[in-house]
């Protein structure tokens, strides 16, 4: 893939940059995106009809049980040459924002520290009723399918990831806020840029004057605002466009 030559000055000369990511830049790990059809037992059903709290509280062991299901899927996948040149991007650049929607900690397990996680983590556990984040819940010896129970009042504990219907994290909504203003360069890496409030960051950067770089396999609604639409898997292209940039690094 040639890559614009203007484009490659801007980066060798860009001191602000932030990323938003989605779930594509973990397709390259094995790890199937949100608009891709779900697989097997969960396929009868929709994201959005299971990551909800009244779908917890109609049925938590089915709810926990997809979550199970993809912590083990999870579990398998490892960061792959996207999320490694993000992290050199955050030694490269002299001011770095990771903003991600994702919530399978691959960012973290690559070594990114720049970062907000919007959605949470599905990693870890908060009680259902105190909203509070629980290393160690109580299981229920009767029924393994069943959430654990929070050590502190007895309700079952919940994945600590945003829901629909839910807000966001405050802190990082601000952070990734102030990144989204104050860039140069704002990459959207992966994401349909389809779910709000994350995909207002793209238009946010752009109002403010900022480079926009679309990294996707396909098409989306932020492709024709972007001034440069890289193609392609991120694992190969990201990795190329920091060959590129900086050849012999
Ligand atoms: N490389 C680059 N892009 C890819 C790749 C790949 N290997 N594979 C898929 N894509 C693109 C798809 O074309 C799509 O545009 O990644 C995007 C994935 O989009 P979604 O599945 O909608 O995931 P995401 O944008 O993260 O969804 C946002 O929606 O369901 C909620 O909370 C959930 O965080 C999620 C949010």
């Amino acid at each position: 893939m040639q890559i614009p030559p203007k484009l490659l000055e801007i980066l060798r000369n860009a001191k602000r940059v932030a990323v938003l990511t989605g779930a594509g830049i973990s397709a390259d790990s094995g790890i199937p995106t949100f608009r891709d059809a779900q697989h097997g037992l969960w396929s009868r059903f929709r994201p959005e009809d299971l990551a909800n709290a009244a779908a917890f509280e109609r049925d938590p062991k089915l709810v926990w049980g997809w979550y199970e299901w993809r912590r083990r899927a999870i579990a398998g996948a490892a960061p792959n040459p996207a999320h490694a040149a993000l992290v050199t991007m955050e030694h490269r650049f002299p001011s770095f924002m990771l903003i991600t929607q994702n919530v399978d900690g691959l960012h973290a397990a690559a070594g990114s520290r720049s970062m907000v996680e919007l959605h949470g983590n599905i990693m870890r556990n908060k009680c259902f009723a105190e909203n509070i984040v629980v290393e160690n819940g109580i299981a229920d010896s009767h029924d393994p399918e069943a959430p654990p129970t929070c050590p502190h009042c007895g309700a079952f504990l919940r994945p600590d990831v945003v829901w629909f219907g839910e807000s966001l994290p405050e802190a990082a909504m601000l952070a990734a806020d102030k990144a989204a203003r104050e860039c140069e360069v704002f990459f959207a890496i992966g994401t349909s840029a389809a779910v709000m409030p994350a995909a207002h960051f793209p238009r946010i950067a752009l109002e403010s004057g900022a480079v926009l770089i679309e990294i996707n396999r396909d098409t989306t609604p932020l492709s024709g605002a972007a001034h440069a639409v890289l193609r392609g898997p991120a694992a190969l292209v990201l990795p190329h466009l920091l060959k590129s940039t900086w050849p012999g690094h």
